[in-house]
């Protein structure tokens, strides 16, 4: 199998990197398809590694084994002699091609034993297509032989395998051949999607992704078999394609279009220097319209491909900031078969949520589908458990509701029973005590910028407040202390459940930010417990972690360390996946949690980057970075000693702009 490492993650979707025989592969990839022959090829996988920084390739074994004198090249110089090329090639095995124009059948053995051959890096067996439109029966049928040749491609495996999921539109085969790929695979390839690519057909691309992921193994990177547009390549990523392949950017250069993530512009059609990438503003668009048709098409195609890399490298930056999901909002507005994808993506949520992060930076509304995405949805199911039964007011949003709020609001009605307030937010009404937990704290919407709203707030407050009897006319009265300490109580509730939050809540006090007015930690006695970032998520310290150990069952909010790593991470270190015996499957990526010996003593507090489903499966790579350990190693330039999660935020670290990362 092969090392795959997550290195960062947003949900689904992965910074990672493998290794090959001609150098490692760092993910999300695109690989641009390369002619085996040269002569056809408009640019060198060399002239595109230096020009674009395009580190690997990928081409037909299939044609390269049909056309003699390629054969010939590759049978004796390897596919990188054929190709002058020495970083990684991947190889593709002719499925397309048989299927698409019903040319020279190969043997499954035989064209991957010609993959091994020619040293190709990551050889790819040769399924059988299907088509989306083929019924079950044929599609069961295709699937079954696809297996079939899977078993035997691995036995027979050389180089890294390349296994095909095919299954075309149904869920019950694409979940199967998901299993059965991950059984075999080095890379899990996606295919018999082209079809759906090239007819804008995203939202059955979208059912097919989540049919498929549950059963696509964490443990290697997936390739999506056609994704060459870089309009698609956010909506993939969002599903957890990290290899992305096309010759898209050669067919579209040779039909005299430009491709952007916004759509595709044809070169006629251009009048204004529309581009000003590196190559069109050293070539005016208007100019290279004119050229020699061989020309244009060259120069077509390196811009493609330039903007298409440029487009990863966006995606890249997105999974880094956990801004994916904005991101492929946005680019959905460049199409509405795209918008029509990202709807079924969101139609999807189960798909999503194992890996879906605990919290995020910032939560930026891009259009009316943001309020459906996997965070909302998490958030609105675990509040529909959490309220029930008492007196309920409501509060406008993002009043100012601090300091008059804690001088006029009670908590309890006439007759003593506690009030719940609720503010209405753009998940529904949510508990005030609640309302700067991610993804409602850091919420930037339309609503805020609306004038009239900002301006309605305080009145509406004023309204709320007078339908409150007792209150009228009633002189304010300090009730910081009672807020904060229900707000405490509230939100160990929410993160821990009724048992742990009744035994840590009277221990605690909360402290709120001077000038904001947010709870900032919870103290016991000087000392913080919990720290609370911009997400509202309280975070415990090791003093919290202890407490927290005490007071919930065995396995609960716990990740188990193997004997190995045990001095390790009670010194500080990260915790490597291949090192965790097992972890509460409750716990979301991102979550804190108490990394524990066998024997249940407490080791460390850890943040988790993977979720406890991909524990233990990736053999390489980071499960929890420490954040507060028992033992200091007392070396300052340790380098896993990552206190910074536990480190007191100062008063007045938001950020400039709301959302903003
Ligand atoms: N290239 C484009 N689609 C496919 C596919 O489904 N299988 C293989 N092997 N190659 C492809
Ligand atoms: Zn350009």
């Amino acid at each position: 199998m092969v090392d795959f490492e997550l290195l960062e993650r947003d949900g689904l979707a992965r910074l990672g990197r493998f290794p090959t025989p001609h150098g490692p592969i760092e993910t999300p990839a695109l690989l641009p398809v390369v002619h085996p022959d040269p002569a056809r090829q408009p640019w060198s996988p060399t002239e595109l590694r230096e020009r674009l920084g395009l580190r690997a390739v990928i081409t037909s074994a299939y044609i390269t084994w049909r056309t003699p004198p390629l054969r010939a090249t590759a049978e004796s110089t390897g596919i990188h002699g054929l190709l002058g090329f020495d970083g990684p090639v991947m190889t593709d095995s002719g499925a397309f091609q048989q299927h698409a124009y019903g040319s020279v059948e190969v043997g499954a053995d035989e064209i991957l034993a010609f993959q091994g051959a020619i040293g190709s890096d990551i050889a790819t067996a040769l399924d059988l297509f299907t088509e989306p439109d083929a019924t079950h029966d044929a599609a069961a049928e295709a699937l079954a032989e696809t297996e079939r040749r899977l078993r035997a491609a691995r036995a027979a495996r050389t180089a890294l395998l390349a296994a095909p999921v095919q299954g075309g539109r149904f869920p019950d085969l694409r979940y199967r051949a998901a299993q059965r790929a991950s059984e075999v695979a080095d890379v899990l390839a996606v295919g018999g999607v082209v079809p759906l690519f090239e007819r804008y057909r995203f939202a059955e691309l979208a059912r097919v992704l989540a049919a498929a992921r549950p059963g696509l193994t964490p443990a290697a990177p997936v390739h999506l078999f056609g994704a060459g547009h870089p309009m698609v390549f956010a909506f993939a990523a969002l599903f957890g394609a990290d290899l992305f392949d096309s010759s898209a950017y050669h067919k579209f250069a040779r039909r005299g279009q430009l491709m952007f993530p916004e759509g595709t512009i044809a070169l006629d059609s251009v009048r204004e220097p529309i581009c000003r990438c590196g190559l069109c503003d050293d070539a005016p668009l208007d100019q290279v319209a004119r050229w020699p048709a061989a020309e244009r098409e060259r120069q077509l195609a390196l811009h493609n491909l330039s903007v298409s890399v440029e487009e990863i490298a966006r995606v890249r930056q997105a999974i880094h900031d956990g801004t994916l999901w904005e991101l492929v909002e946005r680019r959905a507005t460049a199409h509405p078969a795209l918008r029509v994808g990202v709807e079924a993506a969101t139609d999807a949520p189960d798909v999503f949520l194992p890996t879906e992060p605990e919290s995020r930076r910032a939560f930026r509304e891009v259009g009316a589908s943001s309020v459906r995405r996997p965070a909302m949805v998490r958030f609105r199911r675990r509040l529909d458990g959490f309220v029930g039964g008492q007196p309920t007011r409501s509060l406008p949003f993002r009043a100012p509701l601090r300091p008059e709020f804690f001088d006029r609001v009670p908590t309890t009605d006439p007759s003593g029973r506690p009030i719940l307030w609720t503010v209405r937010t753009p998940v529904g009404d949510v508990p005030w005590e609640l309302s700067d937990l991610y993804p409602v704290g850091p919420y930037l919407g339309r609503e805020e910028f609306e004038r009239e709203a900002a301006a309605r707030a305080p009145s509406e407050l004023t309204a709320a407040l007078s339908a409150e009897p007792r209150l009228a006319g009633a002189a304010p009265q300090d009730r910081d202390a009672e807020w904060t300490a229900r707000q405490v109580g509230a939100l160990l509730l929410w993160q821990y459940g009724a048992a742990i939050a009744d035994a840590l809540a009277p221990g605690l006090t909360g402290e709120r930010s001077r000038r904001t007015g947010r709870l900032r930690r919870f103290r016991r006695g000087d000392a913080p417990a919990f720290v609370l970032g911009t997400d509202g998520v309280p975070r415990p310290t090791f003093l919290g972690g202890s407490l927290l150990h005490g007071a919930c069952d065995a396995g609960r909010h716990r990740v188990y360390v193997a004997d190995d790593a045990v001095e390790f991470v009670r010194s500080g270190r990260s915790l490597f996946s291949r090192f965790v015996e097992s972890a509460d499957p409750a716990l979301p990526p991102g979550a804190s949690a108490l990394l524990v010996d066998r024997h249940d003593e407490l080791l460390a507090v850890g943040r988790l980057l993977l979720a406890p489903s991909e524990m233990g499966r990736l053999r390489r790579g980071v499960a929890a970075w420490v954040t507060a350990h028992a033992r200091r190693s007392g070396s300052a330039d340790d380098e896993e000693e990552l206190h910074d999660e536990v480190r007191i935020p100062p008063d007045g670290d938001e950020p400039l702009m709301r959302g903003d990362p």
